[in-house]
């Protein structure tokens, strides 16, 4: 395994995980990659490490740039384990001079690992110098952990974004431009969905003072994917722009799942009614459609139709898993409004509500609970009930 060299002092020196499925509950269909850089300066600098199990790649990598016992700093922007896993067993076997982390980056590694000789805080602002080259800090913090910073490389013009712009894509292709934008596109968004759409506001925020930074970027480099450079630099920043604005827009989702097609019956019916008003719709049932896949359609909706079946006293499971999933995610500016069909006790519309409800949706009405099947009546409730939330939708967006 070799390194792959991304500018004049730096190189990739990270792993792809081809076989990876799932991420801490977000299904990662494609992969990922555990980003990791080499500065080759006067004082050899590694930011990152990998996760555990990837550590001898990240070796071999390193190895055929330079000796890994030549590392002097390491550059922690992330305590999170799948970049610093390796990281304790890298400063026993190679010793480093200083492991440089944020304050709460430090003690993060500390309450993880139980390191601390080699910990040296740093904040926004400071400046370390590896000799013949210049590192500066700027904290993320909650982008998407407390102890989260990007590091910035003046000389070669590089920003160490950490998990921020990244997404989960195994790829050979270093460089987004040599990847498909539309897998690139749809891996973000599913990285930005599952990962940073609670810390929205803190996304904001970072976009609105980036400029004042007056950072010379030539290349962003997340520890996720593709490394962002040429017509594509700003591209993640303007995707983060919107998706962090979550504008609300003219499209529904209805997500339901069903255990004799009555409550299935009744998503068609509602999604044809909101169809009526003009609102774009999307259905997806819970059979065949992940929590990550629900997550990212947050991005794109003004209203979340949510649909179970009673069963139990409660929700069908994929529909709990689902919402208290997404009530963690904290989507916002959203109507929305439960549905199900029942046999005699009924409660799952009103445990929809409440997950709605604490999610901040705001509720069209108190929803639509249909006895066992839907004969022609109740299907025509449906449909009206779909179309009241289109309705509903249309005079917020408009
Ligand atoms: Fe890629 Fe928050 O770890």
């Amino acid at each position: 395994m070799k390194a792959v060299k991304i500018s004049e002092h730096v190189w990739w020196v990270g792993a792809i995980d081809w076989a990876l499925k799932e991420f801490h509950g977000y299904t990662t269909h494609r992969g990922t990659t555990y980003n990791a850089f080499l500065i080759m300066a006067d004082k050899v600098t590694l930011i990152d490490t990998v996760k555990a199990p990837f550590k001898n790649e990240m070796y071999a990598r390193i190895a055929s740039v330079i000796d890994p016992n030549k590392i002097d700093y390491i550059i922690s922007n992330h305590a999170e384990m799948d970049h610093s896993g390796a990281l304790p067993e890298v400063i026993r076997d190679l010793n480093p001079e200083k492991v440089f982390a944020s304050v709460a980056g430090v003690k993060a590694l500390q309450d993880h690992f139980r390191i601390g000789d080699q910990l040296t805080p740093v904040k926004t602002g400071d400046t370390i110098s590896l000799g013949n080259l210049n590192v500066s800090f700027v904290e993320t913090k909650m982008l998407h952990w407390p102890d989260s910073m990007f590091t910035y490389l003046a000389e070669d013009k590089v920003l160490f974004s950490q998990d921020g712009f990244g997404m989960h894509l195994a790829t050979n292709q270093i460089f987004a431009d040599e990847n498909d934008w539309n897998v690139m596109e749809t891996e973000m968004k599913r990285y930005y969905a599952n990962i940073l759409l609670p810390y929205a506001p803190q996304a904001l925020k970072l976009l609105e003072i980036f400029p004042s930074l007056n950072l010379d970027i030539a290349l962003i480099a997340p520890d996720h994917g593709p490394i962002w450079r040429g017509d594509l630099l700003l591209k993640p920043l303007e995707l983060y722009g919107k998706w962090a604005a979550q504008a609300p827009a003219k499209q529904a989702l209805v997500i339901y799942d069903t255990m004799w097609h009555s409550t299935e019956k009744l998503a068609f019916e509602i999604a044809d009614g909101i169809r009526s008003t003009g609102v774009t719709v999307k259905v997806m049932n819970l059979d065949g459609h992940s929590r990550s896949d629900v997550a990212a359609e947050m991005l794109d909706i003004g209203a979340l139709v949510v649909g179970s079946p009673t069963i139990n006293n409660g929700l069908f499971p994929r529909t709990a898993d689902v919402l208290t999933y997404l009530k963690g995610l904290r989507p916002k500016n959203l109507i929305g409004a439960a549905f199900g069909s029942f046999g005699w006790s009924g409660e799952a519309v009103a445990q929809i509500n409440e997950y709605l409800k604490a999610m901040n949706v705001e509720l069209v009405s108190d929803g639509l609970k249909i006895k066992y099947i839907p004969a022609e009546a109740e299907l025509a409730q449906a449909w009206d009930f779909g179309k009241q939330i289109g309705e509903k939708l249309l005079e917020k967006v408009q």
